[in-house]
């Protein structure tokens, strides 16, 4: 069943309650907004809603808040005012109010007083307990409240879907519920990646943790056509294998499973790579003694980017594939002297005459430190969301449009 879109529907002279993933990263120094991206790509959605006669109440969480009541204000570096006020710059000549309060009179009172094109956005949803509360009737009675703001709800907020949470789940169980450009755009994409993708397919994932990327991992063996595998969640599959890794960063719970997907893959006559040189460094950090090494990397030193010739490897089965995915950096990007790889991964993705996706923080920090951004057919706004996706689990943002 497609998700139900905003598309179809006329919203002349009703309140629209919008919950979207303005969960954007912030300056440590400053506590600005250091990437707006999220923001930016919910905009086609705000624009709609507004040109086609509502009036919007946004809903958004920023981080993970202390909680706020009689004892905490919860955080104010963590307030969505700053959120509004660069809201009202994306969108010179609309009026966007701010409410310090996401639910209770004083939210009534500005959600009552907006009019058709306006926008009013809430208080950080997550200075509220009730909002991911885990008794479902306390998040319910939560969304109840945030309901009487509007008529009508929609859900943008592709970073967050998969989150039980009031504001995502609930909300779309009490009002009519449609899904945004953003949200419907992402689920297209990676639902064409899990069902019919055309071939090759390649997936390029890394990262540091194995653990957290194993369910991808199984599930993409059976989509994929070849996988290839860096970041320092390489070294404990080479380890796995009896390769030795010197002092590289591994996880010795998960050789056996490391051990495994690389079974499993062969079983199913998949193709899966595993670096075949490293740069290595005698120490973490730029300033230890750095060279490049064949597969075993000696003692004494430990992995930090993939080599030349695995990432010349790697750009030519890039370069065939029709499909490509990519989540996880290749090495510890963020030091010029290890991001050889990484850059070397987004260079030859943007050749590629195939669809290329990008999805998780790091790789998209990559790319945008390359340039390469506008060269990918789709860059995701999820990181959790996007995996969780990939691993063949239901979004519950998604889930609760569908009923
Ligand atoms: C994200 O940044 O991945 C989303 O906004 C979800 O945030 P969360 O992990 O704090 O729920």
């Amino acid at each position: 069943m497609p998700l139900p879109s905003i598309e179809q529907v006329d919203f002349t002279g009703k309140k629209v309650l919008l919950r979207v993933d303005f969960n954007v990263p912030l300056d440590k120094a400053s506590g600005a907004i250091s990437d707006d991206t999220r923001m930016v790509k919910s905009l086609p959605t705000i624009e709609l809603l507004l040109n086609r006669g509502a009036a919007v109440v946004i809903i958004s969480h920023l981080g993970r808040p202390e909680k706020r009541d009689n004892k905490s204000p919860g955080d104010p570096s963590l307030s969505l005012k700053k959120v509004a006020a660069h809201l009202a710059e994306l969108l010179p000549g609309r009026t966007v109010n701010f409410s310090a309060e996401a639910v209770g009179p004083v939210a009534e009172e500005a959600a009552g007083k907006l009019k058709a094109g306006d926008i009013l956005v809430l208080e950080n949803i997550r200075y509220y307990d009730e909002e991911t509360a885990k008794e479902e009737k306390v998040r319910s009675e939560f969304a109840k409240k945030l309901c009487k703001l509007a008529d009508i709800y929609v859900d943008d907020a592709f970073g967050a879907a998969h989150r039980a949470h009031a504001s995502i789940y609930e909300c779309a169980k009490i009002l009519p519920g449609y899904a945004g450009l953003l949200l419907k755009k992402e689920i297209d994409m990676l639902e064409k990646l899990v069902t019919n993708p055309p071939r090759p397919f390649v997936a390029i994932i890394g990262g540091s943790k194995v653990s957290s990327k194993l369910a991808v991992l199984e599930n993409l063996i059976s989509k994929a056509d070849s996988i290839l595998i860096g970041g320092a969640m390489a070294y404990t599959f080479l380890k796995s294998r009896l390769i030795e890794v010197g002092n590289s960063m591994i996880e010795k719970d998960y050789l056996s499973q490391a051990f495994q997907i690389v079974d499993k893959a062969a079983y199913n006559k998949k193709e899966l790579l595993l670096p075949e040189d490293h740069v290595v460094s005698s120490e973490f950090g730029e300033k230890g003694k750095i060279k490049t090494v064949k597969r075993a990397i000696p003692d004494g030193f430990m992995g930090m980017d993939i080599g030349p010739k695995t990432a010349d490897h790697y750009a030519k089965v890039i370069k065939k594939a029709q499909t490509v995915l990519w989540n996880g950096p290749m090495g510890v990007f963020e030091m010029k002297k290890f991001s050889s790889g990484t850059i070397a991964i987004a260079k030859a993705m943007a050749k590629t005459k195939g669809t290329t996706i990008v999805g998780g923080g790091d790789s998209i920090f990559a790319l945008a430190q390359a340039g390469l951004e506008d060269k990918m057919t789709h860059v995701s706004t999820g990181g959790g969301a996007t995996l969780e996706y990939l691993e063949g689990k239901k979004l519950p943002g998604v889930e609760a449009l569908m009923k």
